[in-house]
């Protein structure tokens, strides 16, 4: 699945499935079962390490999954995130780590943010590393954007998120992926670039969906310090292990419910 062959699916009309993996065995069990991107995301600091955010994560983590992943699919593409602190401070250091994720195997990396890193995602696609760029809720930023909270629910904050999406679409951004924003802002931006949207808890009009795993499979239960019990999931989680009888029905289940547009429903949007 070349990212030209994702672009044809948008002009189709039809939906991109993505879902985050993080090793061979789920790689495997997610390209049978139909998704068309495999994200290696630093979310593996909170749902495979146990950590409360993703800002742990290092670029040999990042890597070690990105090889277990690609070792386990034979055409599916896969993006990985690069993780806090190994592209926003300069485009050489940006570079030289986006360099080791696709040597890994990665086909395209993810960076989070508009303004600040517009000139570093202009530095990777200059030298031929597809990127996507992720906005709204950027997990990287939790703490400055006071925790786990919908971005875009004011009209200044929108303008921002807009503004930032056509500054990166006009560079060549493969992708924008959009977290926590309200759906009509998703339609909007959509609407408004030529760069696919991925959206998660951005509503149906994005030109695809992501999910994390563990929350698909309705098994993550927050970070390790926290009591099971003491943890509610995002609103745009949908447990398909629920109705399913295995994992691959499960995945096969979002896959289909993406490309019909049943999900996400209004019930997983803001
Ligand atoms: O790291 C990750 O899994 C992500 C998704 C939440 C989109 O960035």
């Amino acid at each position: 699945m070349s990212l030209e062959k994702l672009k044809k699916l948008v002009t189709r009309n039809e939906k991109i499935a993505m879902l985050t993996c993080y090793d061979a065995t789920f790689a495997k069990l997610s390209e049978a079962a139909g998704i068309d991107v495999l994200l290696v995301g630093d979310s593996l600091g909170m749902v495979l390490q146990g950590a409360e955010n993703t800002l742990s994560v290092s670029m040999q983590d990042m890597e070690y999954h990105t090889t277990s992943v690609a070792a386990g699919v034979t055409n599916s593409c896969i993006m990985t995130d690069m993780p806090v602190g190994s592209y926003e401070q300069d485009k050489e250091t940006a570079l030289l780590n986006a360099k080791k994720l696709m040597a890994a195997g990665a086909d395209i990396v993810k960076i989070e943010g508009g303004g600040d890193i517009v000139h570093i995602a202009r530095h990777l696609i200059d030298q031929g590393i597809p990127v996507c760029a992720h906005l709204g809720f950027t997990p990287q930023s939790v703490v400055q954007l006071g925790g786990y909270r919908i971005q875009g629910k004011t009209d200044e904050s929108a303008h921002g998120i807009m503004e930032d999406a056509i500054e990166m679409d006009k560079i060549g951004v493969s992708f924008v992926l959009l977290e926590m924003v309200p759906a009509v802002l998703a339609k909007q931006i959509t609407e408004s670039i030529k760069a696919p949207t991925i959206g998660i808890g951005a509503g149906v009009d994005c030109d695809g969906q992501v999910l994390v795993i563990q929350d698909l499979l309705g098994i993550y239960t927050g970070p390790a310090s926290k009591k099971p019990e003491d943890f509610k999931s995002p609103r745009f989680t949908k447990n398909f292990l629920a109705e399913q009888h295995s994992i691959q029905a499960a995945i096969q289940a979002y896959v289909t419910e993406v490309k019909n547009k049943n999900f996400p429903s209004a019930q997983h949007s803001y």
